[in-house]
């Protein structure tokens, strides 16, 4: 089966020559569909860039990157936004909610966008705020929500146009040790149910729970392995 990402010798080069950051140095990564991937590696180590890549928010510098076989580091903005709206779900660790709109708005603005009607996006943002736990909190906004109830509407919101791949960057960075679980357990569900996901975390105990963790390290993949279960002192590279 061909991986659902594939990237080969992949760059991304900020600042001039005397100055220049290599942000993301010759990665060269391939994941299946259906992985649940944790990208760990020290701040600056070129986690969120590689993300940005794989998500369509940003082009490399040089390198190829393939999403199911379509090469996309030469396609336009215009392409990119296509398919990273039709194809990708992004958890931040901010959430990124807007303020002043209800939960189940903010689960149907990705619908809005692409243009479902108002019945069928109202059906779907609330099937999956059920889903999520949040049944009783269609209309609640933003800051009548924990922060893990926030992080839920965002997960929706993420999944809300049935994406091929849920990225998430440090998704359970501003939550207590109780949600941050409570949000793997999320995650885990959904990757049991297909969804491929990809998630960026500081925490060995977070990263633990995926099924491979990727380690970074100056812009270069410096360790990669699938996670055994059970195996308390297993070496993944530094955090
Ligand atoms: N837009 C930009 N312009 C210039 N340099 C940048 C830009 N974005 C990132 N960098 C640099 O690229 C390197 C990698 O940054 P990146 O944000 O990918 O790291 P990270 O691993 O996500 O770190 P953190 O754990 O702190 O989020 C850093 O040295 C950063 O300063
Ligand atoms: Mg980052």
């Amino acid at each position: 089966m061909a991986p659902i990402i594939s990237t080969k010798n992949l760059c991304k080069y900020y600042g001039e020559e005397d100055n220049i950051t290599k942000a993301v140095d010759n990665v060269s990564v391939k994941i299946d569909k259906g992985e649940f991937v944790a990208i760990i590696g020290p701040s600056g180590s070129g986690k969120s860039t590689l993300m940005h890549i794989i998500g369509c928010l940003d082009k490399p510098t040089s390198g190829q990157y393939f999403l199911e076989n379509k090469q996309l580091a030469q396609f336009s903005e215009n392409e990119l936004a296509k398919i990273r709206n039709d194809q990708i779900g992004f958890v931040f660790q901010s959430f990124n909610l807007l303020p002043r709109t209800s939960a189940q708005k903010n689960v149907e603005l990705p619908l809005v966008y692409a243009k479902v009607r108002a019945g069928e996006r109202e059906k779907r943002a609330q099937d999956l705020l059920k889903k999520l736990g949040l049944g009783e909190k269609f209309q609640s906004t933003p800051a009548k929500l924990s922060g893990g109830q926030q992080q839920r509407v965002a997960i929706a919101r993420a999944l809300v146009n049935n994406p091929l791949i849920l990225l998430a960057d440090e998704p359970t960075g501003n939550l207590d040790t109780k949600a941050s679980f409570e949000i793997m357990d999320i995650l885990k569900n959904l990757n049991q149910e297909g969804i491929t996901v990809v998630m960026i975390t500081h925490e060995v105990d977070i990263a633990k729970q995926a099924k491979r963790i990727i380690s970074m390290r100056d812009g270069k993949i410096v360790n990669d392995k699938k996670v055994i279960k059970n195996k308390k002192n297993a070496d993944y590279g530094n955090i």
